[in-house]
């Protein structure tokens, strides 16, 4: 633990600043709409960096868009200690998921700024583009770039359902940046999100300390029957591939009873063309999700899910094609970093329980690069990924007091 204690951050002025990001796509069930590289991405993105300039901070963008916002150090040339999250939510999100993370590192640079207090290391607040990987095809795929664990290419190649290139995307909302992606050694990364989950708020806690998270894979399953008209054709002599999806998706559900603990298996989302009234399905394409803390487990999930979907295809005539979109190994955060949040929360007088996280994070990828560790707070009745989100300026404030602690503890007070 180092000497010098952190500046008290402004919890109020947090909150005005969430709640000002949260209008940027805000649907009417008190939710947002932010997907990846839309108009309204652009709009979260110019208003962040617009706060990040004013508290001092020097903008870089690299190639996939991701942005870094720079409050230099005493001593220029010494790697940063970097926090962050993403602007980007689900189609119907929440107001949370991803800016609480950015937010806080913007709160601890101001209240570093109103305390005049200078750091030896840079200080360095990072949006990473596209972690919810609901519009193009997988998620967290800045990161994974800044990483090294997915080609640049691939990224800015990928489509969306109507066929809308990312790169090109990226360059409409004037985020395809001249830097190259990676490639600098980062001192520390902190990521603070909601907790995602009910076991703070169960527990009365308002600081989770993340050990790691869960292994994901994830697939685009392709699924090929033949259209016919839906009056005409009798029943024995159909190929319907949105009934052989669907027979899918019951028959993927149970596989996860198969294993102890459970898996998660998610049919999240589905295409069907022509999508007609009155014309069976020709071609069905669906989305699985599948989670689990055992790398094993997980790669055994992905046998048992391929072979069951082979075996409805087979029985209905139906051709198949299985393409793996992601995949996310087990993380593990660094042990230091982790006691360092402890010993904050302990220093702050604010309770604490280590856990692990069941979603994927960009923090997830950057621990494959970087010394890396994540800040947990409650979320209410621990739903996200649903308009409903809600989280309270109270426990965002002890999550950012935590980060403010550990980012000066890293980065050595001058
Ligand atoms: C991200 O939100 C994920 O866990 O899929
Ligand atoms: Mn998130
Ligand atoms: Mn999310």
């Amino acid at each position: 633990m180092s000497d010098v204690q952190a500046p008290r951050i402004d919890g109020e002025r947090q909150w005005q600043s969430h709640m000002e990001m949260a209008k940027i796509g805000a649907t009417p069930g008190g939710g947002v709409c932010r997907l990846s590289l839309s108009d309204e991405d652009k709009i979260s993105r110019d208003l962040f960096v617009s706060w990040a300039k004013k508290a001092g901070c020097h903008v870089r963008v690299d190639r996939v868009g991701n942005i870094f916002m720079r409050r230099l150090g005493a001593e220029l040339d010494l790697p940063p200690v970097m926090t962050g999250s993403h602007l980007d939510t689900q189609p119907l999100g929440g107001r949370f998921d991803g800016a609480y993370g950015v937010l806080a590192g913007l709160e601890v640079v101001r209240a570093l700024n109103d305390a005049h207090i200078r750091t030896r290391h840079p200080l360095e607040i990072v949006i990473w583009t596209d972690e919810e990987g609901c519009r193009f095809t997988t998620k967290t795929m800045g990161s994974a770039v800044f990483a090294g664990l997915r080609p640049e290419a691939d990224v800015l190649d990928g489509v969306d359902p109507d066929g809308i290139r990312f790169g090109d995307e990226l360059v409409r909302i004037g985020y395809a940046g001249p830097e190259p992606c990676g490639g600098f050694p980062i001192k520390a990364y902190f990521e603070n999100h909601i907790e995602q989950g009910p076991i703070l708020e169960n527990e009365g806690l308002p600081v989770g300390v993340v050990l790691g998270a869960q292994g994901q894979r994830a697939f685009q399953i392709t699924v090929t029957g033949e259209e016919g008209h839906a009056g005409t054709l009798p029943m024995n002599l159909r190929k319907d591939a949105f009934l052989g999806a669907a027979r899918m998706a019951d028959a993927l559900n149970a596989v996860a009873f198969n294993h102890e603990p459970w898996p998660v298996i998610t049919v999240g989302h589905v295409r069907v063309r022509p999508n007609s009234r009155n014309t069976i399905p020709g071609q069905t394409v669906f989305t699985i999700d599948s989670r689990h803390p055992d790398a094993d487990t997980l790669a055994a999930v992905k046998a048992e899910m391929i072979a069951v979907c082979e075996g409805i295809a087979a029985n209905m005539g139906l051709e198949l094609d299985v393409l793996e979109t992601n995949y996310s190994a087990v993380a593990t955060f660094d042990a230091e970093l982790v006691q360092s949040i402890r010993e904050a929360a302990a220093r702050w007088d604010l309770p604490c329980r280590d856990m692990f996280s069941g979603a994927g994070h960009d923090a997830c990828k950057i621990a494959e690069v970087a010394p890396t560790a994540m800040i947990f707070v409650p979320c209410k009745d621990g739903v996200s990924h649903t308009e409903r989100e809600d989280a309270t300026p109270e426990d965002l404030a002890a999550g950012t007091q935590i980060l403010a602690q550990v980012m000066l503890d890293a980065a050595e007070a001058v």
